[in-house]
C-alpha cells in the first residue's frame, strides 16, 4: 500500500475487553477516528488459531499463558479499512504493557497488564495481509 492510499488492518478485542463490557467503546473509537468496518464476527479462539496468529511468538516464555488468555473467552475480530490504518491503529493501540501505555491510547486508558491488553493490531503491511487471510480468508480473494 501507498502511504497514503486506503490500507486495511486486522484488530482483535480479545476476551478481556468482551468479559469487561468494552467492545462498544473500543469500537467507537476506531469508528470515531475514520476507520471504516468490513468485517467483524465474534469469534472463539482455539488454540490452533493462537498458535498461527501468534506464530512468531509460539516459542517465547510469555507464548503459554497468552495461550490460555487469548483462547478463555470470545473475542471480536475485525477488519478496518483507512489511510495509513495499520499505523493509526497501532497509535489508538498504545504500547503493548498497558502500565506504560500513554493516556488516551486504549491501553493506556483501560489496561494495566502486559498481557490482558484488550486489542490486537497488526504491525507491519505483511502482517495484516497475513491476519486478514488467516482470520477473513474470503476477503483475500
Ligand atoms: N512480556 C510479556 N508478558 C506477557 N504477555 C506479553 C508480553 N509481551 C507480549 N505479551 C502479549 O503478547 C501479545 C503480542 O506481543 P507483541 O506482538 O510483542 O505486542 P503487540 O500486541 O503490542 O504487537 C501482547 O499484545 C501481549 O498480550
Ligand atoms: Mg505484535
Amino acid at each position: 500500500m501507498s502511504a497514503t492510499g486506503a490500507e486495511r488492518s486486522f484488530v482483535l478485542l480479545k476476551p478481556d475487553a468482551v468479559r469487561r463490557g468494552l467492545v462498544g467503546a473500543l469500537l467507537s473509537r476506531f469508528e470515531a477516528k475514520g476507520l471504516r468496518i468490513v468485517a467483524l464476527e465474534l469469534r472463539q479462539v482455539t488454540g490452533e488459531l493462537a498458535d498461527e496468529h501468534y506464530a512468531e511468538h509460539v516459542n517465547r516464555n510469555f507464548y503459554p499463558p497468552l495461550r490460555t488468555f487469548i483462547t478463555s473467552g470470545p473475542s471480536i475480530a475485525l477488519v478496518v479499512e483507512g489511510d495509513q490504518a495499520i499505523e493509526v491503529v497501532r497509535g489508538l493501540n498504545g504500547a503493548t504493557d498497558g502500565r506504560k501505555a500513554a493516556p488516551g491510547t486504549i491501553r493506556g486508558d483501560y489496561s494495566l497488564s502486559n498481557r490482558e491488553n484488550l486489542v490486537h493490531g497488526s504491525d507491519s503491511p505483511e502482517s495484516a495481509a497475513r491476519e486478514i487471510k488467516l482470520w477473513f480468508p474470503e476477503l483475500s480473494d
